[in-house]
């Protein structure tokens, strides 16, 4: 089985129109491609949601800083589409650059206060870039749902609170982050890591687990909780830490004291040049 393919932001809204006025619930899942299992299970739950599931193939190009992995972010269609086939995708939206950007484009999206810190500290502009992108997708795309991993937890954040502000009228629901067995986050980014790097990228979790289980053990204390979670990582060799932090889990405010609501501890760190991120949810 094939999955179509619609290339133009014009023929993805005629089509989904379309399925609005003959009363079909549309699920929809934005990604960069290079599908793994996190993927899969936004599709999924998507498929358990809604009459028709769209998912978009779209490596984004004002969410890479000037530095970044742009022109080498992985790529693999043919392979993405059978992935797509198999949880059973509607439509595959798979827009040119051309088409989202055309010459002269001048028009952006930014969640003030979210995009600060954590992930928008190290990459200035790039919530800017995925909030922008996210609203033209469900322009074109015309959700009732939207699915999202927590793995990007403050990109996550983020979408809610545009969807809210802009009354966008599209439910956000977010899901469990999805993890190798030894406890990696799945990314497309594990593919540019070498054999002894993979290893090396065990950090992150680990640190995030010795945090979690100092937690459970009754720890309550923010700057312990993140000490916990920092020795742990400072362990690994050729692992340089971006930030490592504890925060409000809903506001993304940093917390000092003791953690009485719900807080994520948030991690992102350089493993050779590769840029990997996890997260954690700690919930009193
Ligand atoms: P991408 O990195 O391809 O991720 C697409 C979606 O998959 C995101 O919602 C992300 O959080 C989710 N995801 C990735 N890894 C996951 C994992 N291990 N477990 C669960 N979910 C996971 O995020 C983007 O693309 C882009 O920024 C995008 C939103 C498409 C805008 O360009």
């Amino acid at each position: 089985m094939t999955v179509e393919r619609i290339h133009t932001p014009t023929e993805m809204r005629a089509r989904a129109e379309a399925w609005r006025c003959a009363g079909k619930r549309i699920a929809f899942v934005p990604t960069m491609g290079y599908l793994h299992e996190g993927h899969v299970s936004l599709l999924d739950e998507g498929r358990r949601r809604g009459d028709i599931l769209a998912l978009s193939i779209f490596v984004n190009p004002t969410q890479f800083g000037p530095k970044e992995d742009l022109s080498r972010y992985p790529r693999d269609l043919d392979g993405d589409l059978a992935k797509a086939a198999a949880a059973g995708v509607d439509v595959a939206y798979v827009p040119e650059a051309a088409a989202m950007y055309p010459d002269g484009y001048q028009s952006y999206v930014t969640v003030e206060k979210l995009q600060d810190g954590l992930c928008g500290a190290s990459r200035p502009g790039h919530f800017r870039g995925v909030a922008t992108v996210v609203l033209k997708l469900f322009n074109a795309v015309q959700p009732h749902v939207a699915l999202f991993g927590m793995k990007d937890y403050q990109q996550l954040q983020v979408i809610r609170r545009m969807a809210r502000d802009l009354d966008l009228g599209v439910e956000v629901v977010g899901m469990p982050i999805v993890r190798e067995a030894d406890g990696l986050a799945k990314s497309s980014r594990n593919a540019y890591l070498s054999p002894d790097e993979r290893l090396r990228a065990l950090a992150l979790s680990r640190a995030l687990v010795s945090a979690r289980e100092s937690f459970e053990m009754g720890e309550r204390d923010a700057a312990r909780l993140v000490d916990s979670a920092r020795a742990t990582l400072h362990l690994t060799p050729g692992v340089r830490l971006d930030y490592l932090e504890l925060r409000d889990a809903a506001s993304l405010e940093p917390l000092h004291g003791r953690v009485v609501g719900p807080a994520v501890m948030a991690v992102a760190a350089f493993v050779g040049t590769t840029r990997l991120i996890d997260n954690q949810l700690f919930e009193p």
